[in-house]
């Protein structure tokens, strides 16, 4: 595919005659590129990370659940772009910090990015799998490195076309294509729809890749809040968040929307797009009442979601932003994530809530639980059971004792499991309220 260009280990590379909707994994490996691993191909491990580089961000992401139209116009580096003598790889060998090596290449580039992101190392490390050598050293290690300063090119990210594979750079451009290709894979970071890509080895012939659609970038705070392009991915949202204390509360909650990796390339138009029970973006949504503006009307989350996996869109109509409106001052917003593993993993239950109060009683609630029925939803009842109350552990037992679910029952939860993990995080609402000084969660 000769126009399909991206800067590869610092040099300026094309796709050749792979098809756009190639993993990088495959490709990378097929050129010869094989420090870059294959373990579960499905984002989970991490043995695939390479590096998505742009002017001074770097961000992780996993190459199997990437597709090479993704990357036109971007930059990535993969292990064998930093060599045996960087630092980074140093730090790793001297450090005792691989054994059979498999996960290393990943666990090297997850470490490279987070030598220029910053932030907890464990975290850093949630989306990489390691299964001999134990994290200890893998921690040591990181705790020797440093930013070496490098910076890549800034990405260029413009409208293309490759065969049946469509970059649009405006929204005008996405929606004459939607036009023309009703049938057409809407393709956002890829992070729910990579799987078809690389387990299901899915070659759809048309995809509308919005990465690129202007009207659809960044998130910007606003007066009343957030808007969120469709296009932003969770990296973005949760910088956003950290940069504004009306929605700090979020930040530990989307600190744990799968992994580094994941949050690189993964966005919240695609969280509604799926409209899983369990996207863990749904519930926020919901318990702060956003809109969503699509290409042809603004509606509320609550209409969006019309059950299970489906919404509201018609065809021909597509997602351009999130309105995520502040809590009102004084107010509570809370998130909660219950899991079988602190990181990287699927909700079994969530909440997001927000609690106003007057007088010391609470005036308004809003509780909104993932995991719980077909779709994210509100439990107006459990809501009415807190009104006019003081948000205390009585009170979040009344409001667990009033919820009115039928909950899914799967192999991730049973539904008595869920309905009592509901009431606890109820509780842990109220816990958080009245001793905001005690720790919520327990890590080991
Ligand atoms: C290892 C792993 C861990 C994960 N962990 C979590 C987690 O902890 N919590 C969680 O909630 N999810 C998780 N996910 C799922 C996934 O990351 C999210 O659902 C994410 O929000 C999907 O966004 P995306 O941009 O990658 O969507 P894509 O895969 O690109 O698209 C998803 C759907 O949305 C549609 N869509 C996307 N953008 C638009 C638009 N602008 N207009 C119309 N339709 C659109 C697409 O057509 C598609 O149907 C995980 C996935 C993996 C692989
Ligand atoms: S191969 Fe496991 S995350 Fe990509
Ligand atoms: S060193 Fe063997 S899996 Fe990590």
């Amino acid at each position: 595919m000769p126009g399909l260009r991206f800067t590869l280990n610092g040099a300026a590379v094309t796709a050749g005659d792979a098809p756009p909707t190639t993993t990088l994994l495959d490709w990378l490996r097929a050129r010869g590129l094989s420090g870059t691993k294959e373990g579960c191909a499905e984002g989970d491990c991490g043995a695939c990370t390479v590096v998505l580089e742009d002017g001074d961000s770097r961000r992780p992401i996993n190459a199997c659940l990437c597709v090479l139209g993704q990357l036109h116009g971007r930059a990535v580096r993969t292990v064998e772009g930093l060599g045996r003598a960087h630092p980074v790889v140093q730090a790793m060998a001297q450090g005792g910090a691989t054994q059979c090596g498999f996960c290393t290449p990943g666990i090297v580039m997850a470490a490279w990015a987070w030598t220029r992101e910053g932030g907890d190392p464990h975290a850093a490390l949630a989306g990489n799998l390691c299964r001999c050598t134990g994290y200890r050293p893998i921690l040591d290690a990181l705790a020797t490195m440093a930013d070496d300063g490098a910076a890549a090119p800034a990405a260029v990210p413009d409208s293309a076309r490759f065969g049946g594979f469509h970059l649009p750079a405006t929204l005008k451009e996405a929606l004459a294509l939607r036009a023309q290709h009703p049938q057409a894979m809407l393709l956002m970071g890829g992070t729910d729809l990579g799987l078809r890509f690389s387990e299901h080895r899915e070659r759809p012939d048309t995809v509308i890749c919005l990465l690129n659609v202007a009207e659809m970038q960044g998130v910007a705070a606003t007066r009343d809040g957030q808007r969120i392009g469709a296009a932003a991915p969770y990296a973005e949202w949760l910088a956003a968040c950290r940069a504004d204390a009306r929605f700090a509360a979020l930040v530990p909650y989307l600190e744990r929307l799968g992994s580094r990796q994941i949050r690189a390339l993964g966005t919240v138009a695609g969280n509604l797009g799926t409209a899983s029970p369990i996207g863990d973006a749904l519930p926020v949504l919901l318990a702060l009442d956003a809109e969503v503006e699509t290409s042809a009307r603004r509606l509320p989350v609550a209409a969006f979601l019309t059950g299970y996996r489906r919404n509201a869109l018609t065809p021909g109509e597509l997602i351009v932003a999130i309105h995520l409106p502040a809590p009102p001052a004084g107010a509570l917003l809370a998130a909660e994530k219950l899991s079988r593993r602190h990181d990287q993993d699927i909700s079994a239950v969530s909440l997001a809530a927000c609690v106003e109060f007057m007088g010391g009683v609470v005036s308004r609630a809003r509780l909104a639980f993932g995991g719980m029925a077909a779709t994210a939803l509100r439990a107006p009842e459990a809501e009415a059971a807190l009104l006019g109350r003081a948000l205390d552990d009585a009170a979040a037992q009344a409001a667990g004792a009033a919820l009115r679910f039928t909950p899914m029952d799967d192999h991730r939860a049973s539904a008595a499991y869920r309905l009592e993990a509901a009431r606890g995080l109820l509780r842990r609402l109220a816990l958080r309220h009245t001793h905001p000084e005690l720790p919520a969660e327990v890590h080991a």
